[in-house]
């Protein structure tokens, strides 16, 4: 183990010593006082776990059957939107760690690699996340290209009603391209690094989004575009439109309430991701540990939940697998492991 990197905490702290201020408060903040955030981490001190010593179990197993394919790990990398601005192709890297680890990299609409080359530096695990549109044939184009570079899960996320608007990312004028004022400029100048691998690889865009963005747009007015091609509320029309038109693995991510859980059920989705978008969305949100039980309740035993806020050691990870249900490991559901 590398011992300057011991635990994620260690990961945090070294990341913020190397990516500008602006790219960590993109990072690691979240909405308005940014309580949800907080409570994310501190919901799993509120599970314990009562270790059995004398049990007469093999070694733990640890690999889980997801979706029609089995990982080596109950864990993934969640979608992360302007990758790029935070470390240079961080994508197409994370994307290349998760297959060499047999987990799944899920690649987010937004992220600053394209659809194509995540795929092809992730293999079969990389799932791909999509923010609905409001054009039908632009999410088409995209959702075609899922499929031709051989895409299996989609996974749409429905937790972001309206445009966010966070305030460390409003204070530091946060824009895609960086806007270079003197603070952001002190800012980068003080992590040469970053600078220096910024300068090498170029500055970040949305890649799978650009081919749909008029050219004579400003960079501005680019991003003004975006935003507004998303549909940003969805709809059981839009899941039942989503449901119909693609034929792989459907998840539903940014559930938190047990009607919602149970539209998803009634649209044909295959798994459920019980988030609230790591505290970045609605700072009274609960955290996902406390409406998994009911949630559970509501769309039984087989369906998979997916889990994430605030997770960073296996412990976290072990506490979200007992508040699924699952008292200890092989107590998971068949599809989940075997
Ligand atoms: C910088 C950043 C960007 C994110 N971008 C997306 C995104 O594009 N799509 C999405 O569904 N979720 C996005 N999320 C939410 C994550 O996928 C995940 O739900 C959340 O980060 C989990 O909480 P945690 O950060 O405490 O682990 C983003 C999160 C962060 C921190």
């Amino acid at each position: 183990m590398d011992r300057r990197f011991s635990s994620i905490a260690a990961f945090e702290k070294g990341a913020k010593r190397r990516i500008p201020r602006f790219a960590a408060d993109y990072l690691f903040g979240g909405i308005g006082a940014e309580s949800c955030v907080l409570r994310n981490r501190e919901g799993f001190n509120r599970v314990l776990l009562r270790s059995e010593h004398l049990c007469s179990a093999d070694h733990p197993v640890c690999h889980t059957n997801l979706l029609g394919k089995r990982y080596d790990a109950p864990f993934g990398v969640a979608p992360i939107g302007l990758g790029g601005l935070i470390w240079p192709r961080a994508a197409e890297l994370m994307a290349t760690a998760a297959k060499n680890h047999n987990l799944p990299f899920l690649l987010s609409t937004f992220a600053t690699t394209d659809i194509e080359t995540a795929r092809a530096a992730g293999g079969d695990s990389t799932w791909f996340q999509l923010y609905p549109m409001i054009d039908t044939d632009m999410e088409d184009a995209v959702l075609e290209r899922a499929e031709k570079s051989g895409y299996e899960v989609l996974v749409v996320t429905v937790d972001i009603p309206t445009i966010t608007r966070r305030e460390r990312d409003a204070r530091n004028g946060l824009s895609v391209p960086p806007r270079f004022e003197l603070s952001t400029l002190l800012q980068i100048m003080a992590r040469p690094g970053w600078a220096l691998q910024t300068l090498v690889d170029g500055i970040p865009r949305f890649e799978t989004m650009m081919p749909y963005v008029p050219k004579e747009l400003s960079n501005e007015e680019q991003i003004k575009f975006l935003a507004g091609a998303i549909n940003a509320h969805v709809t059981p029309e839009k899941l039942a439109r989503l449901r119909s038109r693609w034929k792989g693995w459907l998840v539903i991510k940014g559930v938190l309430d047990t009607a919602d859980a149970r539209l998803c059920v009634d649209s044909g989705a295959d798994a459920i991701v019980v988030s609230n978008h790591g505290g970045r969305q609605l700072d009274a949100a609960p955290h996902a540990l406390d409406m998994l039980p009911m949630i559970r309740e509501v769309v039984g035993p087989d369906l998979p939940l997916i889990v994430d806020g605030g997770i960073r050691s296996g412990l976290d990870v072990a506490h979200s697998m007992v508040q699924v249900g699952c008292e200890q490991l092989s107590d998971l559901p068949e599809h989940l492991l075997d």
